[in-house]
């Protein structure tokens, strides 16, 4: 049988796909790494469904290779007797803990077959929250700011795990980029902001992504009167 990798979307529960949804209803077990992870699965099965997987809180590269190795011997014999979920928020394979239990599956138990479902990544959920366009043929790159780092260097950026945005302001505004802000987007728990001050934001709060765009970037964006006029326009998404 089978592993499923579910992605469950920013945090609201309607933002759970179809398909995701079938799979949580139809595993035997779903195991769920995180407090509001789980939230979310509750708004869709029974508690008693989902498993109990202990990750540390730690940075040691050997005690979360010994945790990732227990978590798959765990999880190995319920995927292989039946099918098993183990769920993130966003998608799997983004920026995601999934790929850690994959690996050590792939290494140590490569009789289980696994399969990702994927979801809605904070990085759509924030554009569409900012109403941000990234046209089609621009350069977007992903990059983390934890800590007060500021990286710079593409044109636009998602930044994850903004976690001080007064000291990852400071340095992407004195590398010439203008920042928005975003908190807590399409969660069910905690105040959702959506913000340039990164004074809102000061206190610390894991779920805080940031996009920045180089100030007076070029941006050459067809309209439908220019569409009218004959000039040639995409119709592709
Ligand atoms: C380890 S990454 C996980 C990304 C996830 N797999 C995805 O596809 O969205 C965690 C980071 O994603 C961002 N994040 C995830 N969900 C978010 C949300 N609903 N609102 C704001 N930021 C979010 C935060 O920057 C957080 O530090």
């Amino acid at each position: 049988m089978t592993l499923y990798g579910v992605g469950l979307g920013p945090g609201e529960s309607d933002l759970v796909t179809v398909r995701g949804k079938r799979v949580l209803e139809d595993a035997d077990v779903v195991y769920s790494p995180g407090r509001l992870s789980k939230s979310v699965v509750t708004d869709h099965i029974p508690e008693r469904r989902i498993g109990d997987l202990d990750f540390p809180m730690t940075r040691d590269p050997e005690e979360l290779r010994t945790a990732w190795r227990d978590a798959a011997s765990e999880v190995a014999p319920r995927a292989r007797d039946g099918d098993a979920a183990f769920v993130t928020l966003g998608d799997p394979n983004v920026y995601s803990t999934f790929g850690h239990l994959r690996r050590t599956l792939d290494a140590f138990h490569p009789e289980v077959d696994v399969e990702t479902v994927p979801g809605v990544s904070a990085v759509s959920a924030f554009t569409t929250a900012l109403g941000v366009e990234v046209d089609a043929g621009a350069g977007l790159a992903l990059r983390e700011a934890s800590q007060g780092k500021s990286p710079t260097g593409p044109d636009r950026m998602v930044l994850f795990k903004v976690t001080d945005a007064p000291a990852t302001h400071e340095g992407l505004v004195d590398d010439g980029y203008d920042v928005t802000y975003g908190r807590r987007l399409f969660m069910e728990q905690g105040d959702t902001t959506v913000t340039s001050d990164p004074e809102e934001i000061a206190e610390r709060d894991y779920y805080t992504l940031a996009y920045a765009e180089r100030a007076g970037l070029q941006k050459d964006r067809p309209t439908a009167f220019e569409d009218a006029r004959g000039d040639e326009v995409a119709g592709d998404d």
